[in-house]
C-alpha cells in the first residue's frame, strides 16, 4: 500500500481528507473548513511523536466525529448496523459507521451483490462510491441497476471497477477517494506481493486487510463480500471475521415451507457487530425490483387461516431485537420409528425442543419419550429467543393429545427444568403487539407488577389448565 503523503488536508467540520486544499468540503458541504495537518490521527495505528515513537493521547482529544455514521438509505439494514430511527436520535446516528469494515456473508444467489448496488444507490452521503466486482462485467452491474431503477443522478456518484487485482483497486482508491467502497467479492481478490496462487485464503487474507487498511486510514466504510457454502461457513470468509467490525449473514427461508407470502424473504443477521446490537435481524423480500425492506413484521410468520387451528400449532410472541413478531409454531409427534425417540427440528434449537419435551414427560406426565418429534416455525424463520418455550410446550402438548390450541390465543414465557414459568423480557410490549394484532387472549409468566390483559401463569400445569380447562 502506497505511504501517506506527508501533508493532507483535513475538513475541521467532518474529518474528510483531500490530497489538496478545498475551498468547499464535498462531504458536508462547510465552507473554509480544510486544514492542512500532517499528522494522521485518524487511523488504528498508534500516533507517532517527532521522535518516531509511538504515543498514548488523552481519550477527551478525539476527535467524535470519527465514530459518525452514514444512512445507508435501506432501513432493514441500518437496522442491523446499528439502532433503528426509533433507537437511534438521528438518521445520522444509525447506519454505515465509518473507519469501519463489513463483512457480508452468504450462499450465492442469496442477493449480496444485490444489496451491495442498492446501498451504492441509496446510502445518504455526498461522497463518491466505489464499486469493485471482481464477479460480473461493468454490462452486468449496468443491467442489474437499470432493473432496480437506479436513476442516472444515482449512477453518477458510483464509480465502477471490474476487477479484483489489488494494485488496480488501491490505485483506483487513492484517485477516487471514495467514502463508501464496496468489493464483491473477497474472493475474487488477489495481488502479486501475496505470493502463491490466486484464490487461495492467504491471498484474500492479504487483500482484505489491505482494503481495510485504507478505509480506516481515509475515513471511509467497506462493505465486502464473501460465499459461503450450503453447509456454514468454509474455512475462507472464517478467517476474515476476525479483521473486519461487523459480519453480516444473509439467510433465506427454504422454498419448500410452502407460505407463498414469505418465499422470497431475506434475513440479515449480525455474528458480530462492533458498533451495534447482534440481536437484531433485518427482514428483506426480493421482488422484481430487488430486496425491499419488510418492516412490518407482525403477522409475516403465520399461516393465514380460516377458523380453528389444527391441533400442533400454537402462536409464540418472541423478541427479534427490538420488535416482537408473532410466528406460528407447528409440532408434530409419532411413535417413534427407531428405539430411540429423535427430534427433527433445525428452526428451534433441537436442544430447547428435547429439554421442553422432558419438562413436559415430567410434570404432565405426557408420553413424549417413545414418539418422534417434528417442529418447525413459519415463514422460515429461526426463532432463538428463549421466551418462545411455552408456546413451544403448548404446541407439543397440543400435537400429541389432538386437543387444537384457540386461534386468537398468544404466548410467551420461559418454560423452566422444574416446570415453572418464568418471565422474560418486554412482556407487556409482546401483549400489546399481540393484542394490536387481533389476538385477544395472551398466556404468559407471573410478574410483578402484574401485566395487564394477561393470562398469568406460574407453571406448566396450570397453562395447560387455564387453556383447555381444569379437568386437563
Ligand atoms: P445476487 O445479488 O446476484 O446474489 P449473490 O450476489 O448473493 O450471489 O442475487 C441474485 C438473485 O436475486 C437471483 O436469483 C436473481 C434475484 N434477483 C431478483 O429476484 N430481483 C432483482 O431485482 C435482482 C437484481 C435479483
Ligand atoms: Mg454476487
Amino acid at each position: 500500500m502506497k505511504k501517506q503523503k506527508a501533508s493532507i488536508y483535513k475538513c475541521s467540520s467532518c474529518g474528510r481528507e483531500e490530497a489538496k486544499w478545498l475551498g468547499r468540503c464535498p462531504e458536508c458541504e462547510e465552507w473554509n473548513t480544510f486544514i492542512e495537518t500532517t499528522v494522521k490521527d485518524n487511523t488504528l495505528n498508534a500516533r507517532k511523536s517527532k521522535s518516531g515513537l509511538p504515543q498514548t493521547f488523552p481519550l477527551h482529544s478525539v476527535d467524535p466525529m470519527k465514530g459518525s455514521r452514514i444512512n445507508s438509505g435501506i432501513s432493514e439494514l441500518d437496522r442491523v448496523l446499528g439502532g433503528t430511527n426509533g433507537i437511534c436520535a438521528s438518521k445520522e446516528a444509525c447506519g454505515i459507521m465509518k473507519n469501519s469494515a463489513v463483512l457480508v456473508g452468504g450462499e450465492p444467489g442469496i442477493g449480496k451483490s444485490t444489496l451491495l448496488l442498492q446501498i451504492a444507490a441509496s446510502a445518504l452521503t455526498k461522497g463518491r462510491i466505489l464499486y469493485v466486482s471482481g464477479e460480473e462485467s461493468a454490462g452486468q452491474l449496468r443491467l442489474r441497476a437499470d432493473r432496480l431503477g437506479i436513476n442516472k443522478d444515482k449512477m453518477e456518484r458510483i464509480e465502477i471497477l471490474c476487477s479484483g487485482n489489488l494494485n488496480e483497486i488501491e490505485t483506483v482508491l487513492d484517485s477516487v477517494k471514495p467514502v463508501l467502497v464496496l468489493v464483491d467479492s473477497a474472493q475474487t481478490l488477489f495481488s502479486e506481493d501475496a505470493g502463491s496462487v490466486a484464490g487461495t485464503v492467504n491471498q484474500m487474507k492479504f487483500c482484505s486487510y489491505e482494503l481495510i487498511s485504507w478505509v480506516k486510514e481515509h475515513d471511509a466504510a467497506l462493505f465486502l463480500t464473501a460465499h459461503v457454502t450450503k453447509e456454514g461457513l468454509i474455512s475462507g470468509p472464517k478467517t476474515l471475521e476476525h479483521m473486519v467490525d461487523t459480519v453480516l449473514y444473509f439467510e433465506q427461508n427454504d422454498k419448500t415451507s410452502g407460505f407463498s407470502e414469505t418465499d422470497d424473504c431475506r434475513f440479515l443477521r449480525a455474528a458480530k457487530n462492533r458498533f451495534g446490537s447482534v440481536d437484531e435481524i433485518g427482514i428483506f423480500s426480493m421482488g422484481e425490483k430487488g430486496l425491499s425492506s419488510i418492516e412490518d413484521t407482525g403477522r409475516m410468520f403465520l399461516v393465514r387461516r380460516e377458523g380453528d387451528l389444527p391441533p400442533g400449532v400454537a402462536t409464540a410472541a418472541v423478541l427479534e431485537g427490538s420488535r416482537t413478531i408473532l410466528v406460528e409454531i407447528q409440532a408434530l409427534t409419532i411413535p417413534a420409528k427407531g428405539s430411540m425417540s429423535r427430534v427433527f427440528s433445525d428452526k428451534i434449537d433441537s436442544g430447547r425442543v428435547s429439554r421442553v419435551s422432558a419438562a413436559l414427560e415430567k410434570h404432565l406426565g405426557l408420553r413424549l419419550s417413545d414418539q418422534d418429534l417434528y417442529v418447525n416455525a413459519a415463514g422460515g424463520i429461526r426463532v432463538t429467543e428463549v421466551g418462545v418455550e411455552l408456546a413451544l410446550a403448548c404446541a407439543l402438548y397440543s400435537a400429541r393429545t389432538g386437543l387444537a390450541l384457540p386461534a386468537d390465543l398468544a404466548i410467551a414465557g420461559e418454560l423452566s427444568l422444574t416446570g415453572e414459568i418464568r418471565p422474560v423480557r418486554r412482556l407487556s410490549s409482546r401483549v400489546k403487539t399481540a393484542a394490536n394484532l387481533g389476538f385477544a387472549s395472551f398466556l404468559g409468566p407471573l410478574t410483578e407488577p402484574p401485566v395487564s390483559a394477561m393470562m398469568a401463569v406460574k407453571d406448566i400445569k396450570t397453562a395447560i389448565k387455564s387453556v383447555y380447562g381444569s379437568d386437563h
